[in-house]
């Protein structure tokens, strides 16, 4: 096991390939892994969670797109896999495998307290064993790879603190199995609000299109949705708690351009809504022109995307079955 440790930052995170990518996935998270993976003290290991995709139900044909869709959307952002891992969690089954095991040691009591199942499950007269357990499968994402750092947006900060938890409760009981992982989250960027509902956090799973920006919309689309945006009452371009949707704008605003709120906030001192709105349209769909001009272009080669997957899931078996057969053999079971 001790081989499996390091001294350096091991990075792990993972994104579920599920509805439409957009802006908060990219300024919470992915941004983030881009910068990390440019540290040469840090191992990156990204994944496409499809096994907590299908906590709710998905058609298999667009569930199987969408994987190679997230693929080149982390390559589009920046991922590189010549400097960072990337691959499918259902390529490597001891994800599964710890899954379970972890299961037996979590209390049911556990998993009733997390926000995010409980507003998942919330007015659904019937939902999966699998949208309760979604925690325990994330932790054993994490735990796993022997994690260091786990970089993610605000909404995933309950869950970090469940894989701890477990994390403690068997390195107690089995003498040290896991790493302790440490939430890595970025103030600024993370929570982006919705365009349409600043008290609602940008979600794939909102059914309205218009309360984000999908990574791929079209610059016309970003326009519209920017100016359809709610703003708050009165006219001042100022970011404060009574003004959560400018302030959601404002910060959207320096996130993309990578300036301060003050300096943008002076830049349109006098200026009205529709200006501000214009500027920061302008700023998003410059933001994710590469992008996008990117992504066309490796959405088109779906069998290297494939390779690509391959080679990171193969590469980073080793680390999983390691710490998987320490762990069985820690409760008895092989
Ligand atoms: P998901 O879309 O649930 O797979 O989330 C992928 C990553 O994006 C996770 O690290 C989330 O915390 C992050 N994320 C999702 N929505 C937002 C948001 N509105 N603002 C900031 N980060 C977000
Ligand atoms: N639950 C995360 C989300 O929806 C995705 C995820 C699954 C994840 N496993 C992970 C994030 C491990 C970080 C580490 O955003």
């Amino acid at each position: 096991m001790d081989q499996n440790k390091l001294n350096t930052k091991r990075i792990f995170s993972g994104i579920q390939p599920s509805g439409v990518l957009h802006l908060g996935n990219y300024l919470g998270a992915i941004s983030q892994f881009v910068k990390l993976q440019g540290d040469t003290n840090s191992e990156c290991i990204f994944c496409i969670v499809d096994l907590h995709a299908i906590t709710v139900p998905q058609d298999p044909k667009i569930l199987r797109e969408k994987i190679l869709e997230l693929a080149a959307l982390y390559l589009a952002c920046g991922i590189d896999p010549t400097k960072s891992t990337l691959f499918v969690q259902s390529s490597r089954p001891e994800h599964s495998e710890l899954a379970w095991i972890l299961n037996c040691f979590t209390n049911m009591g556990e998993l009733n307290r997390m926000t995010q199942f409980k507003e998942k499950s919330e007015n659904k007269s019937n939902y999966s064993v699998g949208l309760f357990d979604y925690p325990v499968l994330m932790a054993a994402d994490i735990l796993l790879y022997q994690t260091t750092h786990v970089p993610v947006g605000e909404d995933q900060k309950q869950h970090i603190e469940i894989t701890r938890d477990l994390c403690e409760r068997m390195n107690n009981k089995y003498n040290g199995l896991f790493t302790l992982p440490e939430p890595m989250i970025n103030k600024q960027t993370a929570r982006i609000m919705s365009l349409d509902d600043p008290n609602n956090k940008m979600s794939k799973s909102s059914p309205s299109p218009s309360s984000y920006i999908g990574l791929t919309d079209s610059p016309e689309i970003i326009r519209e949705k920017i100016k359809r945006a709610v703003t708050d009452s009165g006219s001042e371009i100022k970011s404060g708690e009574d003004k959560p949707a400018i302030s959601n704008l404002l910060n959207i605003f320096a996130a993309v351009t990578d300036r301060e709120i003050a300096d943008i906030e002076k830049d349109f001192e006098g200026n009205g809504y529709g200006e501000f709105k214009d500027a920061l349209a302008q700023a998003v769909i410059s933001k994710l022109a590469p992008i996008q001009e990117k992504y066309n272009k490796l959405i088109a080669g779906k069998d290297e995307l494939r390779k690509i997957l391959a080679d990171g899931s193969a590469k980073i078996a080793p680390i999983a079955q390691k710490t998987l057969s320490e762990v069985k053999k820690s409760v008895g079971l092989g």
